[in-house]
C-alpha cells in the first residue's frame, strides 16, 4: 500500500496529493487555534461540521457563478479541490463592528457599519498576519492590480449573497476571512475562490440574540462551540447524519 503524500498541514487542515492530476484532497481535523497558535484545542466534530457547512456555501456561491476550488466532498472530513496557487492575503469582509477592528479603532463590538468594509492581511505567520493595504500587495507583488480587482468584486456578490443567506437562517454574518488562489486552465489564469468557509473563519451571530455561533467561542474561552457549529448547521438545514456513524461530537436531531 502507498501511504499518500502531504503537500501541506495547517492548523486546522491537511492537503493531501489528490486523486486526478490538477487536484488536491483537503483534509479538515479538529484543532482548533487561536492567537496564531498561542492557544490549541482539539474540538471533537469540528472538522467534520466544517467539512460540510464549507462544501455547502462553496456550491451555493457555485451556483451564482462564483468561481471556487471545490470539486467534491469525498468523505466526512475531506473534499477535493483544485490545485491553485494561493495568493498570500487574508481578505477581511466587515458588515459590523467586531473583534480586531472594535480593539484598534475603538468601535463597540455590534456596531453596524455604515457600509462593509474590506480588509487585506499578508498571509505570514512569523509576521502574525499584518494588516497591510492595497499599496503594499501591488508594490510587493502579492497580487496585480488586476488580480485585486478580481479579488473585490468577488468578495463584493459574496458577502451580498452569504449576508442574505445566512439572514435567511436566522443568523447575521458580522464579518469573515476568504483566500483566494490562481487556477491555471493551459495558458489562462483565473481568480477562484479557495480554502474555507465556515464558522472557524466567520462570526455569525444570532440575529435576535447576538448569541455567537462560532469560533469566538473558542477563541473567548465561552464553551459549546461544537454545538454552535452543529446549530449553523442545522439552520441551514445540512447537519450531516454521517458525524453520527463517527460515534463523537454532537448528538443529532433530525
Ligand atoms: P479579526 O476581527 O480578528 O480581524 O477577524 C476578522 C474575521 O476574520 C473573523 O471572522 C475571523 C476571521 N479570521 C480568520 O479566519 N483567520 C485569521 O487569522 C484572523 C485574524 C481572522
Amino acid at each position: 500500500m502507498k501511504r499518500r503524500r502531504v503537500i501541506y498541514e495547517g492548523k486546522a487542515k491537511i492537503l493531501y496529493e489528490g486523486t486526478e492530476p490538477g487536484t488536491v484532497i483537503q483534509y479538515f481535523k479538529d484543532d482548533a487555534t487561536a492567537g496564531n497558535g498561542a492557544k490549541k484545542d482539539t474540538i471533537e466534530g469540528k472538522g467534520v461540521l466544517n467539512n460540510r457547512i464549507s462544501e455547502y456555501l462553496m456550491t451555493q456561491l457555485a451556483g451564482i457563478g462564483v468561481p471556487t476550488h471545490f470539486v467534491r466532498r469525498l468523505n466526512m472530513r475531506e473534499q477535493l479541490i483544485k490545485e491553485v496557487e494561493i495568493i498570500p492575503l487574508e481578505v477581511v469582509v466587515r458588515n459590523v463592528a467586531a473583534g480586531s477592528m472594535s480593539k484598534r479603532l475603538g468601535i463597540e463590538e455590534g456596531t453596524a457599519l455604515p457600509r462593509s468594509i474590506i480588509e487585506y492581511y499578508y498571509k505570514n505567520d512569523a509576521l502574525n498576519d499584518p494588516w497591510v493595504s492595497e499599496e503594499h500587495i501591488t508594490a510587493f507583488g502579492w497580487a496585480s492590480p488586476q488580480d485585486l480587482d478580481d479579488m473585490v468584486n468577488l468578495t463584493i456578490r459574496i458577502n451580498d449573497f452569504l449576508s442574505g443567506l445566512f439572514l435567511g437562517a436566522g443568523i447575521k454574518l458580522v464579518d469573515f476571512k476568504l483566500e483566494f488562489g490562481r487556477l491555471w486552465e493551459n495558458d489562462f489564469m483565473r481568480i477562484v475562490l479557495a480554502d474555507e468557509i465556515s464558522p472557524d473563519n466567520c462570526r455569525l451571530w444570532d440575529v435576535t440574540t447576538n448569541e455567537k455561533l462560532d469560533k469566538d467561542r473558542f477563541r473567548r474561552d465561552m464553551g459549546g462551540v461544537v454545538e454552535a457549529y452543529s446549530e449553523v448547521a442545522r439552520r441551514l438545514g445540512i447537519m450531516p447524519e454521517s458525524i453520527q456513524g463517527e460515534n463523537k461530537g454532537p448528538v443529532l436531531v433530525k
